[in-house]
């Protein structure tokens, strides 16, 4: 029945953010005051007044930012125990999300994305018809190669697990190449067909392969994470585990060989020099610096932090070096923490502490250098790239504001030629913000650091090196 999923440990404390409203009942208007109990339900605390479980209020007016709104049908759910003081409310019209009335004290429904569909349906006629032509026969060929693979996948259920583990490690290294090759061919043909398009036109174009190749992009792990962005953002924590330890990971042999196609493109291969640029970077400058104890250096958006594992290399490392991580993401500094869990088993006990930040809450902080104190090194890998140009430069002068004399910062993005550039919008939904060598340098114009660039070995990705005079 209707409240009886409600417990009295789910309502919200007193500390939550609340708003107040009305509802009519049988000829009066009773005061109501409201929390986020969920995205879709609003917690409702009547007072004195008392209302039977499931009744149904024709609307809810609610005090927002901009005034009191009508919104409409709802019922409530009396919480156990609360004689129908208490309960929820949930919207019987619209979908509406809770969370903003309450937080942001405003209407958001949830069912925008339904008005603009008539839009998003007339994209379909602006695709250029060779592109039409192109996607339907890589989906033709892309369903003949899943059938074929499926079946394999079918046949290999019915064995004990290591049989079944065996016969797919055979599998992938017998079919496998000449799927990926495939996949190979129809990626150079994409960067043939699209050459040349402006911005728009491929959005529009990443947006019809994306829909048509759905299905597919599904079966692919790191496919699936960059599309659906769970954390809310394409780059957390467990794409870079997919793209750092690179292996062929999913259920079935198609997914599985999709996903391996993607971590092996030159732009995740960047992705993993990274880790020992930042290691050798780090060891060159210790040593010019005449090995200072401690030596402090700094994570800007550390993620996974999976660098630290070739940064710590001996137990002098673990004794000296100072690591801080920082992220605005929880669930990246937790995987840094293992980062680091690691590297003590390996190494013994490190000085490493992380911090749950924004760089944007790091440019209003006028204190930030009192508070965190000065590095020798630091580094930001995997963030610049999501900066437009006045937000980068605003944080590059913050990062070189907090160098010890000889110090530098280092900091990674990638270039506007990478090769898999177009992969990388087209299916994996994971647009950056590319540089060329002049606009990375022009962040750093009127530093005061000597600047430098430097590229890694698949040279997708460019190192702006500013030095601190000593
Ligand atoms: C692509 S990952 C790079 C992680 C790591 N540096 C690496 O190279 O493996 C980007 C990271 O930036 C973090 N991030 C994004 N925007 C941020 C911001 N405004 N402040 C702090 N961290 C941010 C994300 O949470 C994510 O962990």
């Amino acid at each position: 029945m209707a409240g009886s999923r409600s417990a009295a440990s789910e309502l919200v404390s007193a500390a939550e953010p609340r708003r107040t409203g009305t509802v009519d009942h049988e000829g009066r208007t009773l005061a109501v005051t409201l929390a986020c109990a969920s995205r879709l339900a609003l917690e409702a605390d009547l007072g004195a007044e008392r209302v039977a479980d499931g009744t149904e209020f024709a609307h809810l007016e609610v005090a927002l930012d901009g005034g009191p709104v009508r919104l409409g049908r709802c019922r409530f759910l009396a919480a156990p125990g609360s004689r129908g003081a208490r309960g929820r409310l949930v919207f019987l019209d619209a979908l509406h999300d809770c969370h903003a009335i309450v937080h942001d004290g405003r209407v958001a429904d949830l069912h925008g994305a339904f008005r603009n569909l008539p839009l998003v349906l007339q994209q379909r006629e602006r695709i250029r018809p060779e592109f039409e032509r192109w996607v339907a026969g890589l989906v033709y060929d892309l369903s003949v190669w899943r059938r074929v693979l499926d079946d394999q996948d079918r046949l290999l259920e019915e064995e004990p697990l290591e049989v079944a583990a065996a016969a797919m490690d055979a599998l992938l290294a017998a079919e496998g190449p000449g799927f990926l090759s495939f996949l190979d061919g129809k990626d150079r043909e994409l960067d043939a067909l699209v050459r040349g398009f402006g911005r728009e036109e491929h959005e529009r174009h990443g947006f019809y392969l994306r829909r048509m190749a759905w299905p597919f992009i599904l079966s692919s792990e790191i496919h699936r994470r960059t599309n659906m962005k769970p954390r809310g953002y394409a780059g957390d924590a467990e794409m870079m585990r997919l793209l750092y330890e690179a292996r062929a990971e999913g259920r079935g042999a198609f997914g599985r060989l999709l996903h391996s196609h993607a971590v092996q493109k030159p732009g995740a291969e960047a992705v993993r020099a990274r880790r020992a640029l930042v290691a050798a970077e780090l060891h060159a400058l210790d040593a010019a610096l005449g090995r200072p104890a401690p030596f402090r250096f700094l994570s800007v958006a550390c993620g996974p932090a999976f660098e630290l594992r070739d940064t710590y290399r001996t137990r002098d490392d673990a004794r000296r070096l100072e690591a801080t991580l920082l992220d605005q993401d929880p669930q990246a500094l937790e995987a840094a923490r293992a980062a680091v869990e690691k590297v003590e088993a390996a190494h013994g006990p490190i000085r490493a502490v992380t911090l749950a930040e924004s760089v944007r809450t790091m440019l209003r902080d006028r204190g930030l250098r009192d508070r965190l104190g000065r590095f020798h090194l630091v580094y930001s890998m995997g963030l610049f790239d999501y900066l437009t140009p006045p937000v980068a430069k605003a944080v590059l002068a913050r990062l070189v504001d907090l160098l010890e004399p000889g110090g530098a910062v280092l900091v990674g993005n990638f270039h506007a030629s990478q090769p898999s550039k177009v992969y990388m919008d087209y299916w994996m939904d994971w647009p950056l913000y590319y540089r060329t060598e002049e606009s990375l340098l022009a962040l750093a114009e009127g530093l005061p650091a000597h600047a430098s660039l430097g590229f890694d070995p698949t040279r997708c990705q460019m190192f702006l090196r500013l030095e601190r005079g000593r």
